[in-house]
């Protein structure tokens, strides 16, 4: 990475400094508030215990939600705050004042590997219109600034990039966190360096929020498997009637464009299970891609394709998959995304190199309990997306450079 990390820093330029960390706590919180997955905050404790053990004084920045501006308290980082001292066993002080006299007396009060989380980012109108008084308030909190939130990456916000900007002028290291690095290598790694062939797995519903990342990635895999509702574009684009199935229309064209484009690079599927409407305990069927009937819509990959997708996946080395193969929260149509998720884990286990981008591949993976069997899930759902489309993320840019 040719930005400075937190294992570039010497012990001396973390014992009793004041580190802003800025973490991406953004997690589903059950109905009664508590933490509902932790894999956010688990993603974390590496960067944390490495700080604490070094004796720095950390305090945590993160957003939680779309407050808008104002506080809101079903949005307060409080319950995040109870959890990360259980986690960490040891307490974790929080403080319901992100700037002012509040936040800087909580910071100026840290002992040497203490913690202390401040509130809500976006409880702040200044945060995502990246004000620059906030951006300075920030930074008069901290003597370094380490970005661990990867999730957040692609924002150009006052906690993401203004703050890091600042400290910067000020001659202070503002630098990667371990989880933010370790996102950089393995997805960077795949798209600089990959080990071949590299095979990229391709779903979700859209065709339209994935268009960018198949460009980005086409000239550099060797094959490109598509699934999910995204593959029914294509199957117009072939001249195919798709029944009822979702269809983006207005991309048929640039569908059709990108198959002669890939040639043999770019793996449709060739069967589908179909139903008439998308719930539990309808009629299916398993049908030929160009044979899906009227009424109908395809709605997850069939037992054909699973074994073609099976093939390819079989002999590759570098493995990157974002996006379910169908409706994967109905279990009717889960077969796909599970073949999938159980191949890739296989693919992992045999020496390939497999990432799985954030969001709902994540949460796939998670849910059949494989998200240990991946060489890397990553907590990052727009931010993995942003980064595949090949675009700069605002929060790496705005670190310290390495030398
Ligand atoms: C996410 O959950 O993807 C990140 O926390 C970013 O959240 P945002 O889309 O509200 O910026």
């Amino acid at each position: 990475m040719r930005k400075l990390g937190l294992r570039d820093l010497g012990p001396e330029e973390l014992r009793g400094r004041r580190v802003l960390v800025r973490v991406d706590y953004n997690v589903p919180l059950n109905e009664d508030g508590t933490v509902a997955d932790d894999t956010r905050i688990t993603a974390t404790l590496p960067t944390l215990r490495l700080l604490r053990q070094a004796g720095a004084r950390v305090i945590l920045l993160s957003h939680f939600g779309r407050p808008k501006g104002k506080p809101v308290p079903a949005m307060s980082l409080r319950p995040v705050a109870d959890r990360l001292a259980g986690m960490l066993g040891s307490e974790v002080r929080f403080v319901e004042a992100t700037v002012g006299r509040e936040a800087e007396a909580a910071a100026g009060e840290l002992g040497d590997g203490e913690a202390v989380l401040l509130e809500n980012t976006r409880f702040l109108p200044g945060e995502e219109a990246n004000d620059g008084e906030l951006a300075r308030h920030l930074a008069g909190l901290a003597d370094v600034y380490v970005n661990d939130a990867f999730g957040a990456a692609h924002r150009a916000h006052a906690s993401t990039a203004g703050v890091a900007e600042v400290l910067r002028g000020q001659g202070k290291p503002a630098v990667a966190g371990l989880l933010l690095q370790r996102e950089l290598d393995y997805l960077g790694g795949a798209l600089e360096a990959p080990e071949r062939p590299f095979v990229a797995v391709l779903g979700g519903a859209k065709i339209s929020g994935k268009i960018d990342v198949i460009e980005h990635l086409l000239p550099s895999v060797d094959r490109l498997l598509i699934g999910g509702a995204m593959a029914n574009t294509f199957f117009r684009a072939l001249g195919h009637d798709t029944g009822a199935s979702l269809v983006e229309e207005e991309r048929v064209e640039l569908a059709r464009t990108l198959l002669d484009r890939a040639g043999a690079k770019l793996v449709l599927p060739v069967d589908a299970i179909v139903a008439r409407e998308v719930q539990a305990g309808e009629e299916t069927r398993v049908v030929a891609r160009e044979a899906i009937p009227e009424g109908f819509r395809a709605l997850d990959v069939g037992p054909q394709t699973v074994a073609k997708f099976r093939r390819v996946l079989e002999s590759a080395r570098t493995v990157l998959w974002n996006g379910p193969m169908g409706v994967a929260e109905i279990p009717a149509f889960a077969r796909g995304t599970e073949a999938v998720a159980a191949t890739i884990a296989a693919a992992t286990d045999r020496g390939a190199v497999t990432i799985v981008g954030g969001g709902d591949s994540a949460a796939a993976v998670a849910a059949l309990g494989l998200a240990d069997r991946m060489s890397h899930v990553s907590t990052g759902g727009g931010a993995s997306l942003e980064f595949l489309e090949g675009k700069t993320l605002p929060g790496v840019a705005a670190l310290t450079d390495r030398r």
